[in-house]
């Protein structure tokens, strides 16, 4: 019997503490079923706390959540009353790089009777693994204004690439992709995913590390390359090519929005930003943002929070409780009218009670 688990719940800002509930209400639920206990403390770091006291996160809060956590639930991170940048730099990106979150998980899976954008395109098509590098590239804000205001201003951000950076990510990818075939759920193909006929520089490092590692390591993995714009075409006329692709950090970002898209809307996409190292603290949550307008009204979809707390329980030791979870999901979604907020048929604490139900 493995020791309870402690879990840090940022629900943050807009609809995020109401998806988060919605959550912590299946997390109770399952916990009764499998058998293993949690505890959970909450936090408000987010734009509300800002506002009153311009306070966002210190470093004393992040080695408290390193120290004393095994696991992170986040809502949403984003406030109308917040210019754009802070709170996402000053609260979700630093989090991201203090706790070393290199990996940013992002399943793309099209559930039962959830609406798809793309003609005649089913569950069985749409169902892979997006491993986005989650601590370099332009996340990392290098750059400058110089002569701001005037007619000669010049900005820069720099894109950056480390071997170490890119080898963790595509070890780890590797490493994923090999479990998957192991486990018959992946084919063994990993697809690298860059610009590298115009980013000569950080593609390059990229590319290499990919097929040296791939070949001296992983020689029972086919190895696949598609530059970004080619990516984005393929998601849309073939998704069932891919089973698990690792990509940079900001085309990462952009890829995993219309990867949410083609699964069914950012109602139902789930991410998980990991640290895969022992002692690591990782941090799950729904890919969409705060979603201002339908704050309070009780009609966001809590899918996508409720598949960032499976994620969470199959990468914090409870395996078959987060696979029964994301069972429970799929028996859900084929009962909701829409994935989008205020079309689903059901309220959000409805759509809560359903999962419950299917447990
Ligand atoms: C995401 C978000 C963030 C990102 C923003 C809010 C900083 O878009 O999690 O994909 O760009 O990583
Ligand atoms: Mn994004």
């Amino acid at each position: 019997m493995s020791k309870s688990m402690r879990i840090a719940v940022l629900p943050g800002d807009g609809t995020g503490p109401e998806v988060v509930n919605e959550a912590l209400k299946v997390l109770e639920a399952v916990s009764k079923i499998e058998g293993f206990t949690y505890s959970t403390e909450s936090f408000d770091f987010g734009g509300d706390r800002y506002l009153a006291s311009g306070y966002i996160i210190e470093q004393s809060d992040i080695d408290n959540l390193r120290s004393n956590f095994d696991a992170i639930l986040l809502g949403a991170v984003g406030h109308p009353g917040v210019k754009p940048g802070i709170l996402e730099k000053g609260l979700l990106l630093r989090l991201r790089f203090a706790l070393d979150q290199y990996i940013n998980l992002r399943p793309v899976k099209l559930y039962p009777g959830v609406e798809c954008p793309l003609k005649d395109k089913g569950p069985e098509d749409i169902d892979f693994d997006v491993i986005r590098e989650n601590t370099e590239d332009l996340y990392c804000g290098n750059g400058g204004i110089m002569r701001m205001g005037t007619a000669q201003e010049v900005s820069t951000q720099e894109m950056i690439a480390t071997r170490f950076g890119a080898e963790r990510c595509l070890r780890y990818a590797f490493e994923f992709c090999r479990r998957k075939k192991a486990e018959g759920r992946g084919r063994g193909r990993l697809t690298l995913v860059h610009k590298t006929n115009v980013l000569t520089f950080c593609g390059d490092t990229w590319f290499r590390a990919f097929e040296e590692i791939g070949q001296a390591d992983y020689p029972d993995i086919e190895r696949d390359y598609n530059h970004i714009d080619a990516a984005c075409m393929w998601f849309v006329k073939n998704p069932e090519f891919y089973d698990t692709i690792v990509v940079p950090n900001m085309f990462g970002d952009i890829i995993t929005d219309l990867g949410a898209m083609i699964q069914g809307g950012m109602g139902i996409a789930a991410g998980g930003n990991l640290n895969p190292d022992p002692g690591g603290t990782s941090m799950y949550e729904p890919i969409g943002g705060s979603a201002p307008k339908y704050t309070g009204k009780g009609v966001i979809n809590p899918l996508a929070a409720i598949g960032a707390l499976a994620m969470l329980l199959e990468h914090s030791g409870q395996v078959q409780a987060g696979r029964r979870v994301e069972e429970a999901i799929k028996k859900t979604t084929p009962q909701l009218k829409s994935m989008s907020a205020g079309r689903m048929g059901h309220s959000t604490s409805e759509v809560g009670d359903l999962v419950c139900g299917q447990l």
